[in-house]
């Protein structure tokens, strides 16, 4: 199937032409993981400075999150079925690709923190350290709520995708392993936003 994408980003002027850069090689590689990342940094934008955060720091924290996805094998980023332990095992590293990128790029030492531990979970069930709680970056736990809510109410090769109210149900049942402080403010933020 040919997905037909308009990047949103490229005339976007409060972006930098790195990052730019970094979204067209994201997309050269998947427009999936292109796509999300396009989410994922609009939902930091709208939502982080309602807590007094800088709008372009978000921004670019959301944008970027994955970028370290391009350079992962195409054959375990692209596999429609499950990875298997040892590709997942690989698949984790681009949290480590992604920081490594930022930091050649010169990017804000706090974007770099929350793209690195983005997969951690409150419960101490993530990667890359297994922190937990607090120990996690405040950012990295606000990501990761906003991360797993556009995974699940996107479209993805294997399935349709989950109605927006449904998919905060499903991040509800799985609530200590997200900070839940920020995800009660980010349910209201989305509800407000589709008027709910
Ligand atoms: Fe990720």
């Amino acid at each position: 199937m040919m997905l037909i994408i308009s990047p949103l980003y490229v005339n976007d002027a409060q972006l930098s032409s790195v990052t730019k850069f970094l979204l067209d090689e994201i997309k050269k590689k998947d427009i999936i993981t292109v796509l999300h990342s396009q989410n994922v940094g609009y939902y930091m934008k709208k939502f982080c400075p309602l807590l007094g955060y800088d709008e372009k720091l978000c921004y670019t924290i959301g944008l970027l999150h994955d970028v370290g996805k391009i350079k992962v094998d195409d054959n375990i980023l692209l596999k429609k079925d499950k990875l298997t332990s040892k590709e997942f095992k690989i698949m984790k590293k681009h949290v480590i690709y992604s920081a490594e990128i930022l930091r050649e790029h010169n990017y804000d030492k706090r974007i770099i923190e929350a793209v690195l531990y983005h997969h951690e979970r409150f419960d101490g069930s993530g990667y890359l350290e297994g922190l937990k709680g607090k120990e996690i970056p405040e950012l990295s736990r606000i990501l990761a709520i906003i991360d797993s809510f556009d995974a699940l109410s996107s479209f993805r090769l294997y399935r349709e995708p989950v109605p927006y109210l449904e998919a905060l149900t499903i991040i509800e049942r799985d609530i200590e392993k997200y900070d839940r402080h920020y995800f009660r403010l980010f349910k209201n933020f989305i509800k407000n936003w589709i008027g709910k």
